[in-house]
């Protein structure tokens, strides 16, 4: 299928510089370069593509969507299928960014056999280039194993929401020397199995900016400061689109909820108003049909007189 570039779209003309499809070993020469990287959450055709085509580098087909799409609690009933069928989606309108999906709770804390087996169903069936997986120290030998199976790993530490429960609530991680160690531990563990990226979630700046410093692979915070490689945010809450209170390192781009509230709302006046739709929305019968159809109904009412 061609993606043709929507005109007017920013990011999306044909004098922007020639994009360059991002692979897990140019986003080490971004980490090299200290260019910063930048990855926003997709879970759909219509979001990835426009994300895709203002320029990022990474989508993330997150299991937050068990929460911004799905109206979860949490992200742990999130299935395998489901999150397949959204990487799929979103594959589809991704065409130079690196994508990247989440594996949900319970397709890889199990049994190691499965977890490789479900990470290759997810590269086969939705075309996702990288598989996240969630845990540090761990995890590395269950990441060995997969990227053994030749399937690039991200990992993602620190405030791990697949562990709300074990955390007590969604809360910082690493704010005490043995946090700290146990962080410094899982960050040097994965670097040495070789994820190709490494989320950093709800951590204190100092300690990102030490992982960041200790580490080759790049890292990419949430709520972990400026110091890291690259920055993620959840599409839904940078758009106003997540129906609460914004956690403190969210910062909100645009109101999606406002202007969504005012299309709906001017559509439902119109309709009730009789407003909509207007002539030139309509469609016409050809003139000659119409004209055909004037006889018809005329012959009908002379046989009714
Ligand atoms: O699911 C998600 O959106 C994530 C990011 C917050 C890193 O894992």
């Amino acid at each position: 299928m061609s993606l043709t570039p929507i005109s007017g779209r920013p990011g999306a003309s044909s004098h922007d510089e020639p994009r360059h499809k991002i692979t897990t070993a140019s986003l080490r020469e971004q980490k090299l370069r200290h260019e910063p990287i930048t990855c926003l959450t997709a879970y759909d055709y219509s979001t990835a593509r426009l994300i895709d085509e203002a320029g990022i580098d990474i989508v993330l087909v997150g299991d937050s969507l068990a929460q911004t799409m799905l109206g979860h609690q949490n992200t742990l009933s999130l299935t395998m299928d489901e999150m397949l069928h959204h990487v799929r989606a979103s594959r589809r309108g991704v065409r130079h960014a690196l994508l990247v999906a989440d594996m949900p709770y319970g397709s890889y804390q199990i049994d190691a056999h499965d977890a490789v087996r479900n990470a290759a169903r997810m590269v086969k069936e939705s075309g996702a280039e990288v598989v996240k997986i969630e845990g540090g120290e761990k995890r590395a030998d269950l990441i060995l194993r997969i990227i053994d199976a030749e399937i690039p790993v991200a990992g993602h530490i620190g405030l791990t929401p697949q562990s709300v429960n074990v955390m007590g609530g969604y809360k910082v991680q690493g704010k005490n020397l043995s946090g700290i160690e146990q962080l410094m531990r899982d960050a040097v563990a994965l670097d040495r199995a070789g994820v190709a990226c490494l989320y950093l979630e709800g951590i204190p700046r100092e300690v990102a900016a030490m992982i960041t410093a200790e580490v080759n692979t790049p890292t990419i915070g949430i709520g972990a400061g400026p110091e890291c490689d690259g920055q993620v945010l959840v599409l839904h809450d940078i758009l106003n689109l997540s129906f609460g209170p914004p956690a403190k390192f969210v910062r909100r781009y645009g109101d999606a909820a406002a202007l969504i509230t005012q299309a709906v709302q001017s559509f439902r006046a119109d309709v009730k108003s009789h407003k909509y739709p207007a002539d030139e929305e309509s469609y016409h019968l050809p003139r000659e049909t119409n004209a055909a159809l004037d006889t018809v109904l005329a012959r009908k009412r002379a046989m009714q007189r």
